[in-house]
C-alpha cells in the first residue's frame, strides 16, 4: 500500500533521514520504534507533505506523493494524528473531531461521530467539553478520532502512547485493532517498544536517520531483548 524508497530528508545541513526504505502492506499495523531524534516524525511528516523530500520516493497505492501537492494528499485517504496530540484547546471535543470531516454533511458527520464514540466512549460523555481541559489520554483519543473522521485508508499515528498511563494505552490499542479489523492500514511511531509491539503486525527500528532492523513483531521482540530500545 505504502512504499517509501531511499528517502532522504534534510533540514538545512542536518540529515534527518538517510536513505530510509519501508513498506507498509495493506491492512497491516506497522510500527517505527526509535529513540528521540531517530527520524520517526520526519518520516511521517514527509508522507503527509509537511517536510520536503530531498531524495527518494513515497508511493501510495501507485501514486507518487512527491508529485502531488500537500493539499491534495488529503484526498489520498491519509489520516494523521500528530506527535504531542495537538488538539484545538478552545474548541469542543465534537468540533475537534469533526474538523477532520468538514467535507461531510450534517448527517454524515453525526454518523461518523457515533461510530467513533463506540470506540472512544469519552467522545459521547465529553462531546461539549473544551478539549483543552481534557487529560492527556483523552486528548490523544480526540486527536486519533479527528484523524479517523474522514475515514482514511491509511492512518498515521505519531507517538500515540507518549506520556500516557497504561489504562489509556490499552484503550488506544483496542481502537487501533478495531481500525485494522475494518481494513485501515496503520503506520505508527513509538519510543516505547513494549506496548507498540502488542498492537503492531510488523515494524522497523530506527536510529539516527536510518533503519537499524526490520521484522515481524516476534522477531523484533526477541532482538529487542538484547538491545536498549525495549
Ligand atoms: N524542523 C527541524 N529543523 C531542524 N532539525 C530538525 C527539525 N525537525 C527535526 N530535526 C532534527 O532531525 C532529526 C530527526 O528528528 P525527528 O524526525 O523529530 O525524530 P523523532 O521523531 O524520531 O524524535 C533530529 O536530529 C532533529 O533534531
Ligand atoms: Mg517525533
Amino acid at each position: 500500500m505504502l512504499e517509501v524508497r531511499n528517502l532522504v530528508v534534510r533540514y538545512g545541513g542536518i540529515t534527518a533521514l538517510n536513505s530510509v526504505s519501508i513498506t507498509v502492506p495493506k491492512t497491516e499495523t506497522v510500527i517505527l520504534v526509535g529513540a528521540n531524534g531517530a527520524g520517526k516524525s520526519s518520516l511521517i511528516n514527509a508522507i503527509i507533505g509537511m517536510v520536503p523530500i530531498s531524495e527518494g520516493s513515497i508511493v501510495l497505492n501507485g501514486t507518487d506523493l512527491g508529485k502531488i501537492l500537500p493539499y491534495d494528499r488529503a484526498n489520498q485517504g491519509i489520516g494523521y494524528s500528530p506527535e504531542g496530540r495537538r488538539v484545538f484547546p478552545t474548541m469542543t471535543v465534537r468540533d475537534n473531531v469533526l474538523a477532520g470531516a468538514s467535507r461531510l454533511g450534517r448527517a454524515g458527520q453525526s454518523a461518523i461521530y457515533e461510530k467513533l464514540a463506540d470506540l472512544f466512549p469519552m467522545l459521547e460523555e465529553r462531546a461539549n467539553h473544551y478539549a483543552g481541559f481534557l487529560s492527556g489520554g483523552q486528548q490523544q483519543m480526540v486527536a486519533i478520532a479527528r484523524a479517523m473522521s474522514a475515514s482514511p485508508r491509511l492512518l498515521l499515528l505519531d507517538e500515540p502512547f507518549l506520556g500516557l498511563a497504561p489504562v489509556w494505552i490499552e484503550q488506544i490499542s483496542k481502537a487501533i485493532r478495531a481500525f485494522r479489523a475494518e481494513g485501515v492500514t496503520v503506520l505508527m511511531t513509538e519510543q516505547m517498544a513494549v506496548p507498540a509491539l502488542k498492537v503492531a503486525t510488523s515494524g522497523y527500528v530506527m536510529r539516527t536517520g536510518h533503519i537499524l532492523r526490520q521484522g515481524t513483531v516476534d522477531e523484533l521482540r526477541s532482538t529487542a531483548l538484547e538491545e536498549e530500545y525495549l
